[in-house]
């Protein structure tokens, strides 16, 4: 028994580092105090304690659950139990026991995290509050114990630190383009979990495009059998040529349920997008009846090349009922308030030549095809409202007038602009009309965000193909979302910051990753932090360890530095 006791704890002595890892959360919280002295050791003996748990407290359970099992095992579940048990890791809802500073966090996603030699106290007022918590206790422990299966026995020790924290922004996001190219269920989920670890909450899934329709529909079945299916993509490297390899795949509506849940489990909400009218050439190339089919050389197919292309809904009464249908769908499958319809890049030649669309807009009123493509998503804002949802579309559902209620996903903050050359400051224009109108505001700035843009100068390092444009990690870090002018009422419309994952030229899943990240870590910050706790250089330093996470998580991230253009193929 001696004996054994002593091994024990030479091996913990060989084990431990000398002091805890540094203190480098990302996003950076609200203040972050390191306490000195020893911290907290979680050993087998460590509990996992509940103090007035909410109902919705089974995910923080499960994530608290996972992140110790490897130490704990079977007994990595909580129970109700005091505050003041030792040798506890402990969760406490009690609005009695929050400090003076902690009550002056407004949010509810706060939380204060206080780590002592015998016990942590993560205080929260919800459960997505205590998850967030549970993300930074993560982000304090070594990154050796993300890998699974374990080499041996990381120090499970905890620095002595109080957290105080809540974001700024309440809709965090990430959208990801699962209409140029298909990307698994499992890929997904793991998009999901490094969202969680960063505190993003809204996972915006792009599912219909011109090159592909990636959600099953029961009562239209020719949206999947044959919209999701292109003859052929763009060759790799050479954009104009085909490759003529067939491509497709969806998702049905079990294999979506799962991926609503498993985000839910992670306080992540998905918001899903069907383009309207524009981006529809894969559901009209299904239903041809629904497109402009009076108009000279209509031929829709699922399109091969990218780009934007003419093919639009036609405003006919059997469009807006199919749409309709398709959104009673989409419904049932996500729960969440925001239905996204797309409303971008929708050209309006085929409605210019369309008689049946011209005399649609005679009985109407509609002076101009921009009234058309806003009465068009008028129509639809309407359908959903009456539905309890409410429509966000990108900042052109604004032209012709932005529907009453509607939500709009600002893009255009540099107009035109994706050259390699300096960063433009942000224009706001497309943001004016809608803001001073009293609608909510989400920006997913082209300028800052757009993750399939160049990360290095292609000139320079042996970059992947990107789509063009330059968006270096200091440039993406550098973006404010204050807005000049704005009075404080308008500025809080400004709800959200959002990456978008535009796909052209992101083809399989580790491509996604080395876009995404680590800028997404720079959009994780922008969002949650305060401009006045935002420091690039501090950044640099914090990203250098959580970078140690992604290579326990298996993630294909973008190193720092220039790749030599010798190794380009
Ligand atoms: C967009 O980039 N067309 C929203």
């Amino acid at each position: 028994m001696h004996l054994s006791f002593c091994l024990r704890c030479a091996f913990l002595l060989a084990t431990l580092p000398t002091a805890a890892a540094a203190v480098a959360i990302i996003p950076a919280p609200v203040e972050v105090r390191e306490n000195g002295g020893p911290g907290f050791v979680a050993g087998i003996e460590t509990r996992l304690v509940w103090c007035q748990p909410p109902a919705d407290m089974d995910p923080v359970a499960v994530a608290l659950g996972d992140l110790l099992r490897p130490l704990l095992g079977q007994r990595a579940v909580g129970w109700p139990g005091e505050t003041t048990a030792t040798n506890a890791i402990i969760v406490d809802f009690n609005a009695a026991h929050e400090s003076v500073e902690f009550k002056k966090l407004t949010s509810p996603e706060a939380y204060e995290l206080v780590v002592t030699p015998e016990r942590i106290v993560i205080h929260a007022r919800t459960a997505h509050g205590a998850f967030n918590g549970v993300q930074t206790l993560r982000q304090l422990l070594p990154a050796e114990i993300e890998r699974s299966p374990r080499p041996g026995d990381p120090a499970w020790q905890v620095p002595a630190v109080t957290v105080r924290d809540q974001p700024e922004l309440q809709w965090r996001g990430l959208m990801l383009d699962c209409g140029r190219y298909y990307f698994t269920p499992g890929a997904i989920k793991k998009l999901l979990d490094l969202m969680a670890l960063q505190k993003l909450n809204v996972f915006h899934w792009h599912l219909t495009e011109d090159q592909g329709w990636r959600i099953e529909i029961k009562k239209y079945p020719r949206l999947t059998s044959v919209g999701a299916w292109r003859a052929e993509s763009p060759m790799r490297g050479d954009r104009r040529r085909g490759d003529r390899t067939r491509y497709g795949g969806f998702y049905t509506h079990e294999e979506i349920r799962d991926i609503v849940n498993y985000a839910a489990a992670r306080f992540i909400t998905i918001v899903p997008e069907v383009e309207m009218p524009g981006h529809s050439s894969a559901a009209i190339a299904a239903y041809p009846e629904f497109g402009n089919n009076d108009v000279p050389g209509f031929a829709p197919e699922v399109q091969t090349r990218w780009g934007v292309k003419p093919y639009t809904y036609a405003p006919k009464e059997e469009t807006f009922a199919f749409l309709e249908d398709v959104l009673r769908e989409v419904m049932d499958l996500f729960p969440g308030r925001y239905i996204h319809i797309g409303g971008d890049e929708a050209p309006k030649t085929q409605w210019k030549n369309s008689a049946f669309a011209q005399d649609y807009m005679r009985r109407h009123g509609l002076k101009s095809e921009d009234e058309l493509q806003s009465h068009f998503v008028g129509r639809i804002a309407k359908f959903l409202t009456a539905n309890g949802r409410t429509l966000i579309g990108w900042d052109e559902i604004q032209e012709g007038g932005t529907p009453a209620g509607a939500a709009v996903m600002l893009w255009r903050t540099s107009e035109n602009w994706t050259s390699l050359g300096p960063k433009p400051a942000p224009e706001w224009k497309h943001a004016m009309a809608p803001l001073k109108a009293g609608h909510e505001i989400v920006v997913a700035p082209k300028s800052h965000f757009y993750l399939d843009y160049y990360q290095v100068d292609p000139r320079e390092s042996a970059e992947p193909e990107a789509i063009g444009g330059l968006t270096t990690l200091a440039d993406a870090y550098a973006f404010d979302y204050l807005v000049p002018g704005l009075t404080a009422e308008e500025q809080g419309r400004i709800v959200g910051l959002h990456g978008a994952i535009w796909a052209e030229h992101i083809w399989d899943f580790p491509k996604v990753e080395y876009m995404a990240f680590p800028r997404s870590c720079a959009l994780a910050e922008v969002a949650w932090s305060a401009k006045e706790r935002r420091d690039f250089a501090d950044f640099q330093r914090r990203l250098e360890v959580f970078q140690r996470r992604l290579d326990e998580l298996g993630v294909n991230y973008r190193k720092a530095g220039t790749i030599p253009r010798q190794t380009i193929q």
